[in-house]
């Protein structure tokens, strides 16, 4: 079979499409084959070296092809998604081996472009928005880097739970955004968010590149600051300065864990989107092959949402 294989850490110039030989599946295992997978900052920051994959790539959309002989929940033909993030990655391949666990039914409406887009992000999305505690009503709740994967989806979210939202992003990202429900967008290549005098009590940050004093500033009395993601080194110090800040006082800044793949949360996304209340926004396909200019594509921060790899079968 094809894969995307990273034969070492670097960039995404290291990566390769290779005929490597078809997995098969263990006793708990089933065979996917694969129709469609998403590219997430974690295929980048895996490239750079956090950790040893051979085939990156963690969200998933296919086809069960096999089954072990302890797999119970499916059978050949059937169509899965999921987030590959705790077993294993290896979505950028036509076929990939996963425990029945970390696997759920597609719903027959979604496409398999659809479903590959929603696991990782939509899942950051939701658990970083409600982590602190549930969004209230008419509440003000600000997204920084909402043009991204994670950003589209907490935006149509954080409108769901009838926030108030503020989408940052770069200008030819906000028409998209008040397309998906930003009440507000602001360019940040012109107006600073924590600059402005206005104060939010929500903030998720998705690219989290200031000091801990400039979000303070930006949050209402008890409003609280989520930092999603951007620099390791930025997002560790803020956590630990955040700590101080929300034991000295009622702004609350800091961290929640991701529990990817979480069964819950992936059914009350599909709700959602069987109800027309989140699309995935999609900017761009690639073919498995492209796969290195499309990473270098999310990469370089142009992509309007997400960007989806298609797997052909010939
Ligand atoms: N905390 C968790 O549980 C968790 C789990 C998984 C992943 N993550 C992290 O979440 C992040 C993933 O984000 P993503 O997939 O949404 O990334 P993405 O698709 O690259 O989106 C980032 C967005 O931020 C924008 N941006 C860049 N600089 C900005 C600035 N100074 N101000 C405002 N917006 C800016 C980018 O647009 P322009 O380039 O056009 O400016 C882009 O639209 C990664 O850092 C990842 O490590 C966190």
């Amino acid at each position: 079979m094809k894969a995307i294989v990273c034969p070492r850490y670097g960039s995404s110039d290291v990566l390769q499409l290779k005929e490597v030989e078809k997995p098969t599946p263990k006793d708990n295992e089933t065979l996917v084959k694969v129709h469609a997978a998403s590219l997430n900052a974690a295929d980048f920051e895996i490239l750079r070296g956090t950790r040893n994959v051979r085939i990156i790539g963690s969200d998933i959309a296919g086809r069960i092809e096999a089954v072990g002989r302890n797999v119970k929940q499916f059978q050949p033909g059937v169509e899965i998604w999921g987030d590959l993030s705790l077993h294993g990655f290896g979505t950028l391949a036509e076929y990939v081996c996963v425990p029945e666990n970390a696997l759920r039914l597609k719903p027959a409406s979604m496409t398999f472009e659809e479903a590959a887009a929603i696991p990782t992000a939509a899942v950051v999305a939701l658990q970083n928005l409600c982590g602190k505690g549930p969004i209230k009503l008419g509440q003000k709740v600000l997204i920084n880097g909402a043009g991204g994967g994670v950003g589209t989806f907490a935006v149509q979210l954080a409108k769901y739970f009838g926030a108030e939202v503020t989408g940052v992003d770069s200008t030819g990202k906000l028409d998209m955004l008040r397309s998906i429900g930003a009440d507000h967008v602001i360019d940040y290549t012109q107006e600073d968010f924590t600059e402005n005098g206005q104060q939010y009590d929500l903030i998720l940050d998705v690219v989290v590149h200031r000091s801990v004093f400039d979000y303070k500033r930006a949050l209402s009395p008890k409003g609280i600051c989520v930092f999603v993601g951007g620099s390791m080194t930025r997002v560790w110090l803020n956590i630990l300065l955040g700590l101080l800040i929300s034991l000295m006082g009622s702004k609350k800044m800091g961290l929640v864990m991701w529990k990817p793949n979480k069964k819950e949360d992936l059914v009350f996304l599909q709700e959602l989107f069987e109800s027309g209340k989140i699309v995935p926004v999609i900017d761009r396909r690639y073919p498995l092959s492209e796969v290195p200019e499309a990473l270098r594509y999310l990469e370089e921060g142009h992509a309007l949402g997400k960007v989806v790899i298609t797997v052909e079968h010939h």
